[in-house]
């Protein structure tokens, strides 16, 4: 059995934990916390290699042994779909995601399906609400009339399965790095026309997904000199290729002027994110509208007290306590 490098240590400081692994093992073996092997890429170059490697799929289900031991309940849960159902739900929005390279009857298939749950779903929720967005969703949808049924389905799906959690952590790791830099944000309150350039650096500094969705290899392939079998798990941190010297000087330095638009955050190749626009313009307008409304803000506790999220995904915080000092 091989050590996790995603352990407590990992989870305090992910940028120290891939430090070392840039430098002592940019391609290595370890194990997902639920001790599935994968191999972890680090190093900028190699991550952007594997990223539009044709030999490194994201297709898992032609090989659903592989899937069910990285199941990633955290869309499910966000949308508030029951624990019982997420192995499913999980199932057919990957196929559905994935659509592109698999046969084109079975993505229908699994959209049709996807669909039809989600309607069901909605259903569910609104004989008996709950704490979650579907609901919310619903009671839009019922009060306002502002979404027709398609839309509430179809909109609940992509905007909470994808882009939910990532945009508001692109949010507060953002609003936590200018915190911790007062510098920093006093040049961005100074010139707000630095914002564009601002949500890149964010993005890149500590953006809100730590490793990219899981790959396999179809055939052998060779990554930073390390050889690997056809048939294994690969996982490319973006968060550590971000923070490569090698692809930017003085890489832990947070700089709001850095041109920083070659960074990973958004991934890379064909899976590059759908919601990269819609994400950045939500950046700015959240960005501008703090700023502006408040002069003042600090934390109301130490940044080393703040709690990030579990798991080897994310990257993001529980909760971000400010104050308009
Ligand atoms: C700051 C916010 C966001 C970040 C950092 C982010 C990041 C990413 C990353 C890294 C990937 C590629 C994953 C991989 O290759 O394994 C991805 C894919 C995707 N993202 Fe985002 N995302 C964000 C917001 C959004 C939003 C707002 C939406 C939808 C409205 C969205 C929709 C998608 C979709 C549909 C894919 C799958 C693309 C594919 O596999 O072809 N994302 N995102």
């Amino acid at each position: 059995m091989i050590d996790s490098v995603f352990d407590q240590d990992y989870l305090r400081d992910p940028h120290q934990v891939f430090a070392r692994l840039r430098h002592e093992g940019p391609v290595t073996q370890t194990a997902t916390g639920q001790g599935v092997k994968v191999w972890l890429v680090t190093r900028y170059e190699d991550v952007k290699a594997a990223m539009t490697d044709p030999r490194i799929s994201k297709a898992f289900r032609n090989d659903p042994d592989v899937f069910k031991d990285y199941a990633v309940p955290l869309p499910a849960m966000v949308i508030g779909v029951p624990e019982a159902d997420w192995p499913r739900m999980i199932h057919l929005s990957s196929t559905t995601i994935e659509g592109s390279a698999g046969d084109p009857k079975e993505v229908v298939a699994a959209a049709e399906e996807t669909l039809a749950y989600l309607t069901d779903l909605c259903a569910a929720k609104r004989a008996q609400p709950a704490d979650d967005l579907i609901s919310a969703m619903v009671q839009v949808h019922d009060e306002g009339g502002r979404l027709n049924e398609t839309e509430l389905v179809s909109t609940a799906w992509l905007l909470l399965v994808a882009g939910h959690e990532t945009t508001v952590h692109l949010i507060s790791n953002g609003m936590l790095a200018l915190l911790s830099h007062p510098d920093q944000l006093a040049r961005l309150r100074a010139d707000l026309g630095l914002l564009p350039d601002a949500i890149e650096e964010f993005l890149r500094y500590d953006g809100p997904i730590s490793t990219s969705t899981l790959r396999f290899t179809t055939e052998p392939v060779t990554i930073g000199g390390v050889d690997i079998p056809a048939g294994q798990l690969i996982l490319v941190s973006l968060l550590a290729a971000n923070r490569d010297a090698g692809q930017y000087d003085d890489a832990d330095r947070f700089d709001v002027t850095r041109k920083a638009g070659q960074h990973l955050a958004f991934g890379h190749g064909i899976h590059y994110c759908l919601g990269a626009p819609l994400a950045r313009v939500e950046g700015a307008v959240a960005f501008r509208q703090l700023l502006e409304r408040f002069p003042a803000l600090e934390l109301t506790v130490p940044a080393h007290e703040l709690a990030w999220r579990e798991g080897m995904l994310m990257h993001g915080l529980t909760s971000l306590p400010v104050r308009a000092a």
